[in-house]
């Protein structure tokens, strides 16, 4: 008899789920954040919610290689500048929310930067991350600078990630070109190389493995240190004293997407307070777009962080993207540790 009930039960609600559709999702936040706004939607709405969890430059690649065929309908999350290189490739559609007043002014210029194909969902800042426990133990300062990340004591002791793979590692790469001019950053990024250990693929692979104590110091969005802290880890943030970077992070509509209507649907819902919310409520800090979202304590103060004049249209540019990223890897990474 319970498993007749259990059996229906599970009948109705997959009709249910039918009778709404679903809707495909590439999500390059955090797996904590993916599953939370994935069940909630799903519960609330009926609908059936298809996650794929990849970082924001092979969430790229995947949309690049599906262009002909495209299974994806959401791309929620990840910086900003392969969500903009998307616009520019005719890879994401051309939507206007109506919900765009309600959100911040740098949300609404990404919006309007790439002729309304993405928008900005959250942003966030550059930085560092580090064990206190490990530096304590080895005796090293935490770093304050993007100049004290050269200093031998760090070598072996740094990881980021690579920039083909990742939106932060790629964030870092192009502050740094803004904030040197091209050649001396590149200097830069090879010294920075004999003190890195490991190039991850996730951004927040490097944050990780600092609060596993596996690394001290890491290259990261400073919004992913509280949740590790929330976690029990000795992690602390920091954001270099010369200036840094943010993302925008985005969220596009695929171009082509199978469940178009599903699509704008989700996309309404992630762009409300409500969803938004959900980010701290995933321990995840990143400073919400729409106006209306109640900003978590733990969020980074922007006020007290200089920042670089930080140009997503020129960066978030293909060729400019691919330019760097080759470059990187020609003169960077191919060198020995
Ligand atoms: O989810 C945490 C986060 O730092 C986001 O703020 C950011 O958009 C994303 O990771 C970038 O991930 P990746 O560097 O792997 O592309």
């Amino acid at each position: 008899m319970k498993k007749s009930i259990v059996a229906a039960a599970w009948l109705l609600a997959s009709v249910a789920a039918s009778a709404q559709g679903q809707v495909n999702i590439i999500c390059s936040v955090q797996a904590e954040w993916c599953n939370m706004i994935s069940t909630v939607y799903a519960r609330t709405t009926g609908t059936k919610v298809n996650l794929s969890m990849k970082g924001s430059g092979e969430a790229l690649a995947q949309l690049v290689a599906e262009r002909e065929n495209p299974k994806t309908d959401v791309w929620f999350g990840g910086t900003g500048d392969p969500h903009l290189q998307a616009a520019e490739q005719g890879l994401s559609l051309e939507y206007k929310s109506p919900a765009l007043a309600q959100l911040q002014p740098w949300s609404q210029q990404q919006a309007q930067q790439s002729g309304y194909r993405t928008v900005g969902i959250y942003s966030g800042p550059l930085g560092f991350g580090y064990n206190t426990e490990l530096l304590a133990k080895k005796k090293i300062p935490a770093p304050r600078s993007w100049a004290d990340l050269l200093k031998p004591i760090y070598k072996g002791d740094i990881q980021v990630a690579n920039p083909a793979a990742s939106g932060t590692a790629y964030t870092m790469v192009a502050t740094l070109v803004q904030l040197m001019g091209e050649d001396k950053a590149f200097e830069y990024l090879k010294a920075l190389h004999k003190n890195v250990s490991q190039y991850t693929r996730s951004g927040t692979g490097p944050i990780k493995a600092v609060a596993r104590g596996e690394t001290a110091v890491s290259i990261s969005f400073v919004h992913d240190g509280p949740g590790e802290k929330m976690n029990g880890f000795p992690v602390e943030t920091i954001t270099p004293s010369e200036g840094t970077g943010a993302e925008i992070g985005s969220m596009s509509i695929i171009k082509g997407a199978r469940n178009l209507d599903a699509a704008k649907k989700f996309y309404e819902w992630a762009l409300t307070p409500a969803a938004q919310e959900m980010a701290a409520a995933a321990k995840q800090f990143q400073v919400p777009s729409n106006k209306a979202a109640k900003v978590d304590p733990r969020v980074p103060d922007f006020k007290k962080i200089k920042f670089i004049n930080y140009d997503y249209a020129k960066y978030g540019a293909s060729a400019e993207r691919k330019r760097l990223i080759a470059k990187w890897e020609k003169e960077v990474n191919s060198l020995p540790h």
